[in-house]
C-alpha cells in the first residue's frame, strides 16, 4: 500500500483491515494513549482549500502517535502553479515522511502520487473524499456492530465526492447503497461503474433515483453533504433552487427504519440539505463521525508506514 487516494483502490479485505486497525487505535487512545508508532516522521499537509476536520485530525493522528504535521496554505505552494506538481512532489519528498492533499482536480493528488516517493493521502479531491469514506464506515459499525452486511445506507443529494467514498466503502462491506440525487447531479458514470464492479463481488445492491423518499424507505443509514461544494460556489443560486425537495428534515427522518442514523460529514449548511433538528436530534451521529476521521486517519497512516 504506497498511497491512500480511493477506497476502490483496495480489496474489501483491506478495507476491513484498516477499520479493524482504526477500532483498536481508538480503543488504546482512550486507554491512555497511543504508542510512539509514527516517531521521527512528519506528515506534509497540502491544501488548496479550507479545512477543519481534515486538518486538525491530520495533525492530531501524527502527534498522538509521537510523530508531527506541517500545515502548507493554499497560498504557500501554489501547486502547479508556483512551480509543478512533479517538482512539488520531489522536493517534498525529500522533507516529509509522507504527504497528505486537499485539491481541486483529483489529477493533481495523482499526479502527485506519481512523482512522489513517499506515501500521498487524498484529503478530499472533486472526485472522492477516502478518508471521510473511511471514518463514516467506522462510525456505521460502531452503531451497528460488525456483522453490518445488508444494511442500508442512503444517500440523499448531490452525488460529490463525499457521495462516490460512501457508495465504494458501503460496496466493499456488501452493504446496500441508494442515492437519491436531482437530474444533472448524479454520480459520475466512471464511479458508478467502479462502484458495480466492487457490488458484484461483496453482492451489495447500488440504486440510482430521483425521489429522496423512496430512498430513504428501511434506511439504516441517511447520510447527506452540502448542495455546493468547494470550488462550486458561483452554482450556488442556482442550486439552492434545485435542491430543497432533497433536505434532510424530521420528515424524511421518519420514513426511515426506527433506528437509523443521520450522517453527514460537515461543514453542514443548517436548514439548507440538514435542518437543527435533525442535526442535533436523536439520530444524528455527526459529530462521532467528525471525531472517527481522526481514528480512521491514524490506521491509513500506520498501513502506509508499515508500522502498528
Ligand atoms: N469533512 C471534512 O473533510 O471537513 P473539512 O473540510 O473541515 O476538512
Ligand atoms: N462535498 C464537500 C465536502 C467537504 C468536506 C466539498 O467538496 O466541499
Amino acid at each position: 500500500m504506497k498511497d491512500f487516494l480511493a477506497i476502490s483502490d483496495y480489496s474489501s479485505e483491506e478495507i476491513q483491515d484498516l477499520l479493524d486497525l482504526a477500532v483498536k487505535l481508538k480503543k488504546e487512545y482512550f486507554k491512555g494513549g497511543n504508542k510512539p508508532i509514527f516517531k521521527g516522521k512528519v506528515l506534509g499537509m497540502i491544501f488548496q482549500k479550507p479545512s477543519l476536520r481534515t486538518r486538525v485530525s491530520f495533525d492530531m493522528a501524527m502527534r498522538h502517535c509521537g510523530g508531527d504535521a506541517l500545515y502548507l496554505s493554499p497560498n504557500e505552494i501554489g501547486l502547479g502553479k508556483r512551480e509543478s506538481i512533479a517538482d512539488v512532489a520531489r522536493v517534498m519528498s525529500g522533507y516529509v515522511q509522507a504527504l497528505m492533499a486537499r485539491v481541486f482536480d483529483h489529477e493533481h493528488v495523482l499526479e502527485l502520487a506519481r512523482w512522489a516517493d513517499v506515501p500521498v493521502v487524498n484529503g478530499l479531491s472533486d472526485y472522492n473524499h477516502p478518508c471521510q469514506g473511511m471514518a463514516d464506515a467506522l462510525t456505521i459499525i460502531e452503531k451497528f456492530g460488525a456483522e453490518s452486511k445488508g444494511l442500508n445506507v442512503a444517500y440523499v443529494g448531490d452525488g460529490n465526492n463525499v457521495a462516490v467514498s460512501l457508495m465504494h466503502v458501503s460496496a466493499q462491506l456488501g452493504w446496500n447503497f441508494t442515492i437519491a440525487s436531482p437530474e444533472s447531479y448524479d454520480i459520475t458514470p466512471k464511479a458508478v461503474e467502479i462502484g458495480r464492479k466492487i457490488a458484484e463481488k461483496t453482492k451489495s445492491k447500488l440504486t440510482f433515483l430521483r425521489d429522496p423518499h423512496e430512498a430513504v424507505r428501511n434506511a439504516h443509514v441517511i447520510y447527506t453533504d452540502t448542495w455546493t461544494s468547494m470550488g462550486q460556489e458561483e452554482e450556488t443560486a442556482k442550486r439552492e433552487k434545485v435542491f430543497p425537495p432533497y433536505q434532510v428534515n424530521a420528515q424524511l427522518v421518519s420514513e426511515a427504519d426506527k433506528d437509523v442514523i443521520v450522517m453527514h460529514c460537515l461543514p453542514a449548511h443548517r436548514n439548507h440539505e440538514l435542518t437543527d433538528e435533525v442535526a442535533d436530534g436523536p439520530h444524528s451521529v455527526i459529530f462521532q463521525q467528525a471525531h472517527n476521521r481522526l481514528h480512521a486517519q491514524k490506521a491509513i497512516l500506520a498501513r502506509l508506514f508499515g508500522v502498528g
